[in-house]
């Protein structure tokens, strides 16, 4: 028989969509060397067309137009982080699993920090960010909370200092199969830091999956 998300989850879930949306209006514009923080619009045609992911119940496809925020890679020339639904949708899981001691690879604008440091259940975010500009940046945004410790450190590199309850590497802003490789190596470093119970999760690890199997 098929199974209902309850209430709870969908009220749970609408709650945290519109924390996610609401996070742009903690930012003002600013700029770095490589990076910079933007502020800019959606349209509602312009997210239909975008969306096409497959349906889910948990999901809520009504897209709202508004002001949104963006991390920019001048370097790269591309955006690397927002929030956007999409970033929502595919950062979700996490925010519904963490934890206890919570270990992040990459901080992007911290939008995920901002919402998991408001868990009663989450004791400790720790978040290792590669890009100094980009802590100084959202740092000079937003105060996290006193859970929150932010590290300049490469992911791969970071040495632990403990175990944690929740590992978290969100440090892609692309979906293909290169990405999976090394999703496979972060798992494998860090799957001995992890504590009986815990939880350990990629960004968009199933859609790199696919992506390496030609589907
Ligand atoms: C998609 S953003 C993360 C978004 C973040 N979860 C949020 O909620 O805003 C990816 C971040 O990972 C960082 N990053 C990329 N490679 C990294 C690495 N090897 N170690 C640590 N951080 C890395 C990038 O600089 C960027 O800040």
């Amino acid at each position: 028989m098929k199974e209902y998300p309850k209430i709870e989850e969908l009220l749970e879930y609408s709650n945290d969509k519109q924390a996610f949306k609401s996070l742009s209006s903690r930012f003002s514009q600013c700029n770095g060397e490589r990076f910079s923080i933007m502020k800019f619009r959606i349209e509602k045609s312009a997210l239909e067309r975008a969306n096409t992911r497959p349906a889910n119940p948990l999901v809520d496809r009504t897209l709202e137009p508004g002001e949104y925020v963006k991390l920019y890679d001048e370097n790269l020339e591309r955006t690397i982080m927002s929030n956007s639904p999409m970033e929502f949708y595919t950062n979700y899981e996490f925010i519904k699993k963490c934890r206890g001691d919570v270990l992040i690879g990459g901080l992007g604008l911290g939008l995920v920090v901002l919402l998991a440091e408001k868990k009663p259940e989450v004791k400790s975010i720790t978040v290792a960010e590669k890009h100094l500009e980009i802590i100084r940046l959202v740092a000079s945004q937003i105060i996290f909370n006193s859970k929150v410790l932010i590290e300049h450190s490469d992911i791969f590199n970071f040495a632990p200092q403990r175990r944690y309850d929740t590992i978290y590497f969100d440090i892609w802003d692309d979906v293909c199969a290169a990405n999976y490789d090394e999703m496979k190596r972060l798992r494998g470093k860090y799957a001995g830091y992890l504590n009986d119970g815990g939880w350990m999760g990629c960004w968009s690890e199933d859609e790199c999956i696919k992506a390496g199997s030609g589907f």
